[in-house]
């Protein structure tokens, strides 16, 4: 664990070459270490970069503020957004990867910011799992982000996102230019085996580029 760059985070360097970098975006109450092993259910070799949420709402660490349970405050999401991009930018040039080769992996609050980085700060990522997402924020312009992959892994029966609003973001990122496969679970907001199973598949079949020495 690092309080370096500007963010508590655990960095594991990949153990290929070709490997992309996971970076780990957990849930509210979470932190850096809650994602780590479903890297290696996802993906062994790749590398981790896992920061931990820098909002404590009644002690919970979370990626950004809210007002109530799905209404968030917009402002403080827009420049936390921009503080992760900031620490992700600093991350790949003190450990030695390319931003095209990482790909987010987030659940619930997590997932929404990584929605947001893909949105408001698209050089940030290559590719991103986003489970339990919503829509975070709707940019205006929209920024283009061609045939970037994306995994939205939501659940029909989840009382925090509802079908439509999970219908709504797809259509948000893919009018964004991005390449969204939708994979609904059965379940409702947690996490399940089909979600890691299917992720796992997609992030094989998405080919992301490599991380390179910058
Ligand atoms: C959560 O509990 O994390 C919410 O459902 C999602 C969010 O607030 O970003």
């Amino acid at each position: 664990m690092s309080a370096d760059l500007g963010f508590v985070h655990i960095f594991h360097p990949p153990a290929t070459a070709d490997a992309p970098i996971l970076l780990l975006l957990h849930g509210t109450g979470g932190n850096e270490h809650d994602l780590v092993s479903l890297k290696e259910a996802l993906m062994p070799e790749a590398g981790v970069l896992s920061p931990r949420g820098q909002v404590l709402e009644r002690g919970m660490p979370r990626f950004f503020r809210r007002l109530a349970e799905g209404v968030f405050d917009v402002d403080d999401l827009k420049q936390r957004t921009q503080d992760l991009a900031g620490f992700v930018a600093r991350a790949s040039a003190h450990y030695g990867f390319s931003r095209e080769g990482v790909v987010a992996a987030g659940f619930s609050n997590g997932a929404n910011i990584a929605a947001s980085l893909l949105l408001l700060e698209p050089a940030t990522l290559g590719g991103a799992i986003l489970f339990r997402a919503m829509v975070p924020l709707v940019p205006d312009p929209l920024p283009s982000i061609p045939r970037t992959p994306v995994l939205v892994s939501n659940g029909r029966r989840d009382p925090l996102v509802a079908p439509a609003e999970t219908e709504r973001l797809t259509e948000l990122l893919r009018t964004a230019g991005a390449d969204v496969t939708l994979a609904w679970q059965d379940g409702g907001h947690e996490l399940t085996q089909a979600d890691v199973a299917q992720a796992r598949d997609w992030l094989t079949r998405a080919r992301t580029p490599a991380p390179r020495k910058s």
